[in-house]
C-alpha cells in the first residue's frame, strides 16, 4: 500500500484576504510522482508554494488550516514550531517554471546555497557538485567548463543545473512547478526521464499543463478546481490516454 507524504488539512491561501485555495483537504503520497492539474489560474502553483511556505515570502499572503509533511519518517507540523521554515525549504525542495539560474558560474550556482545552508568542507561540496550533476545527467556535458557562466547553457541544461541545485542540499520531497513548460520538446524529455529515475529516491509534485506528460509519468493525478474543490482520477482514467483527455475535457 502507498504512505503518505504530506496531508493537507483545510488549507487555505488568501492573498489580500481572498482566497486563492479556499478549504483543500488532500492526502499525497510518497514516491509518485503525483501530478496536479488545473485550469490556468486556479492555483496550483500557490498550492505548490503552500507546501514548502514559500507563499510567506509575500507580505499579503496569508495561510490557514493544517499541512503536515513526512520527513525522516516523521510527521512534522510544518506551520507549527516543529521546524523552521528554512529548514522545511531545504527538505522540501522546488524547481519552477523557468530555469531560475543565478548569475555565477556552473559550479557556483550549487556551491553557494550549499554553503549558504550547511557548512560542508570545500571537498564534501566538491564531490557532492559532482554527484549531483551525474545525477541530472549534466557533469559529462559541463565537466570542463565548469567556470563559465551557467547562463552559458541551453535552456534544457540550466533547468537540469537547477534540479542538481536542488538536490545537492538533500531534500525528501521535490515540487516541480511546470518544469518543461520553458524547454524543448527533446530537453522536455530529458527532464520527464529524469523524473522517472528520482521518483525511486524522493516523494515528487509536479504540476503540469500537459495532459500527454501526466499519461506517460503520473502514479496519481489530483485536479484542482478554482482553487476549492480537488479531485482525484482514478488510474484507469489517467493511465487511458483517451480516457484522461476525455474526462479532463469535461472537467477544466
Ligand atoms: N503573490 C500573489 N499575490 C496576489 N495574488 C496572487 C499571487 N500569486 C498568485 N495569485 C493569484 O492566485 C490565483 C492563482 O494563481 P496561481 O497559483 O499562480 O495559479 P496557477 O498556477 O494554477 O496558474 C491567480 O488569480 C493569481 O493572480
Ligand atoms: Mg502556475
Amino acid at each position: 500500500m502507498t504512505s503518505a507524504a504530506i496531508r493537507l488539512e483545510h488549507l487555505s491561501v488568501l492573498f489580500s484576504g481572498k482566497p486563492v485555495i479556499d478549504d483543500i483537504s488532500l492526502v499525497i503520497a510518497s514516491g509518485g510522482p503525483t501530478f496536479l492539474l488545473g485550469r490556468s489560474g486556479s492555483g496550483k502553483t500557490t498550492l505548490l508554494r503552500a507546501i514548502n511556505r514559500l507563499n510567506e515570502c509575500f507580505p499579503d499572503c496569508e495561510t490557514r488550516g493544517k499541512m503536515s509533511v513526512q520527513l525522516g519518517g516523521e510527521w512534522v507540523d510544518a506551520y507549527g514550531r516543529d521546524i523552521p521554515a528554512e529548514t522545511l525549504r531545504r527538505r522540501v525542495g522546488m524547481v519552477f517554471q523557468n530555469p531560475n539560474v543565478l548569475p555565477l558560474s556552473i559550479t557556483r550556482n550549487i556551491s553557494m546555497p550549499l554553503e549558504a545552508t550547511l557548512s560542508l568542507c570545500t571537498s564534501e561540496n566538491q564531490d557532492r557538485i559532482e554527484q549531483v550533476l551525474r545525477d541530472v545527467h549534466l557533469w559529462d556535458e559541463v565537466k570542463n567548463r565548469l567556470s563559465s557562466p551557467a547562463a552559458t547553457l541551453s535552456g534544457g541544461q540550466q533547468q537540469r543545473l537547477c534540479l542538481a541545485r536542488t538536490l545537492a542540499l538533500q531534500p525528501e520531497i521535490l515540487l516541480l512547478d511546470e518544469p518543461t513548460a520553458s524547454l524543448d520538446f527533446k530537453a522536455a524529455r530529458q527532464i520527464e526521464d529524469l523524473l522517472l529515475e528520482l521518483k525511486a529516491r524522493y516523494t515528487l509534485v509536479v504540476v503540469s499543463h500537459s495532459l500527454s506528460q501526466a499519461h506517460r509519468l503520473a502514479e496519481h493525478v489530483h485536479v484542482l478546481h478554482e482553487g476549492s474543490r480537488i479531485e482525484t482520477l482514478p488510474p484507469d482514467v489517467f493511465k487511458d490516454r483517451e480516457a484522461l483527455f476525455a474526462a479532463m475535457g469535461e472537467l477544466i
